[in-house]
């Protein structure tokens, strides 16, 4: 039995399984931002991840990788349709991204929601050492704080809320809204991406909780007439910016780029999307202002491309089924439009690409559009930044990402609004280099003074200001 000082729990393991040479399979550890950044406390501390697998029906032993105890929770097929892509994805998710999609609310799915939440926090509690430290990560997971709590009093509990908490007016729709707030404030600190998600937060807690709140501290009831306080405030996420700059200035990444660029015949301008095709990013408003501008006759397929990768993402999800076919329906109008024998509008991509392809396809890009309806943070305006060395490049970013309330030099947008959206890509279009620099400068210096690094030293100094040891 794992006994850690430092437990992550996370809805995903940071694995991916691999072929490995043998034709068998093994487990590499993903390359997402959180590994890297909690990979140095996990070593030192002795830390373990408590995860889900990613396969239905799979039941794994523990095992190690790189140094880090992986504990992987089981998830049955059905647990999967109710609380993975019911609950979590077509609930709290939908609700939580003010609506753009209609949440479904179903009880079977809170009721797996529960069990779900309890297992991982059993999971938590025995992986746990005395007196130990245990983070939880997003929505998945919003009852895990409380349960643990409840099964091991003794531990440091911290929560990060990854994506956007809504308005009052939105999140009172939530039939389980009460149970889901004491959930979370089972925590010592409780993170989120932006001041106005904290806010929103401690707005529920108190019209429904009606317990006090003063700042940022919540005065939490305990059964024994006793306090206890939780902090709520935000700490923005941030990206490792180490493997990005190191692969930008990579020889055969660099020649990659060109290559990309020459391959979509050497436009004057590639204007480049990269998101999970999910309802939130505004793929399709993108997309219609674009093709707005190509009919106007303001851009030109001779001389612009557009390239927009959408990873695939919660396939068996309805709302993501639809938007699929709307976008490809989009974009398929727009070339059969616009696209001539040598050049085409808009190159789509519904693929995933590993990192160095992605670096190229950065560095090729002369405007990165981020036009998410609502979006947490969005890490890929950072990557996007933190690849431009020469301090070229464009980036057009939604006032509804929690980036925005960093990357103020951006050119921002309101995506809703489609003739701002054409403007903005203009501005980005036919921004000199001169301004271009001046605003990439700016930007650069806080994406490389504030990375993943700083983020989770400032979370974990808070938790322990709350709870010290
Ligand atoms: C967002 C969420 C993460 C989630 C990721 C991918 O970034 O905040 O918690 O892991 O999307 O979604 P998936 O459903 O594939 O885990």
């Amino acid at each position: 039995m794992t006994v850690a000082d430092f437990v992550v729990v996370a809805n995903r393991l940071p694995v991916d399984r691999v072929e490995a040479p043998d034709g068998g399979e093994e487990w590499r550890t993903s390359p997402g931002g959180l590994v890297a950044a909690l990979e140095p406390m996990m070593r030192s501390a002795h830390g373990a991840w408590v995860g889900w697998a990613g396969q239905p029906d799979v039941e794994l032993a523990p095992f190690e990788i790189g140094g880090i105890d992986l504990i992987p929770v089981p998830l049955s097929a059905q647990e999967v349709a109710e609380y993975y892509e019911g609950f979590a994805n077509d609930t709290i998710w939908p609700l939580y991204h003010d609506v753009i999609a209609p949440p479904q609310f179903h009880r079977e799915w809170w009721e797996a929601y529960v069990t779900v939440n309890r297992r991982f926090a059993e999971a938590a509690a025995s992986a746990a050492a005395p007196d130990g430290t245990v983070w939880v990560h997003d929505y998945q997971l919003q009852l895990v704080p409380q349960m643990l709590r409840e099964l091991r009093p003794d531990v440091t509990i911290g929560y990060f809320h990854h994506i956007p908490f809504p308005a009052h007016g939105l999140y009172a729709q939530l039939p389980w809204r009460d149970q889901v707030l004491r959930g979370l404030l089972g925590a010592d600190v409780i993170g989120f991406q932006r001041a106005q998600d904290a806010t929103y937060f401690l707005t529920a807690v108190r019209r429904r909780l009606r317990y006090e709140v003063k700042g940022s501290a919540v005065s939490v009831p305990g059964d024994d007439g006793a306090t206890r306080t939780a902090i709520a405030r935000a700490f923005p996420i941030s990206i490792d910016t180490a493997p990005y700059l190191e692969l930008a200035a990579r020889p055969d990444v660099r020649a990659r780029a060109a290559e990309i660029r020459a391959s979509l015949g050497n436009p004057d301008r590639i204007l480049l999307g990269v998101d999970r095709l999910d309802y939130t990013k505004g793929i399709r408003h993108r997309v219609k202002a674009y093709g707005e501008l190509l009919a106007e006759g303001r851009l030109d397929v001779e001389n612009v491309t557009f390239v927009q990768v959408a990873s695939p993402s919660r396939e068996r999800v309805d709302a993501y089924v639809h938007l699929r076919d709307e976008i490809e329906l989009a974009v398929g109008r727009i070339n059969g439009d616009h696209d001539t024998m040598g050049h085409t509008a808009i190159r789509y991509l519904h693929q995933g690409f590993p990192r160095e392809e992605m670096v190229a396809l950065y560095l090729a890009a002369d405007v990165m559009l981020v036009t998410a309806l609502r979006d947490g943070m969005n890490l890929v305006a950072k990557e996007y930044i933190a690849t431009r060395s020469d301090n070229r490049g464009v980036l057009v970013l939604s006032e509804f990402t929690g980036a925005a309330d960093e990357l103020r030099q951006a050119v921002l947008v309101n995506p809703h609004d489609i003739e701002g959206l054409k403007e903005a890509i203009m501005t980005a279009v036919e921004m000199p280099v001169k301004e271009q620099s001046r605003r990439m400068r700016a930007l650069r210096r806080r994406v490389l003074d504030n990375d993943v690094a700083a983020w989770s030293s400032a979370f974990l100094r808070a938790l322990d200001e709350v709870h010290p040891h």
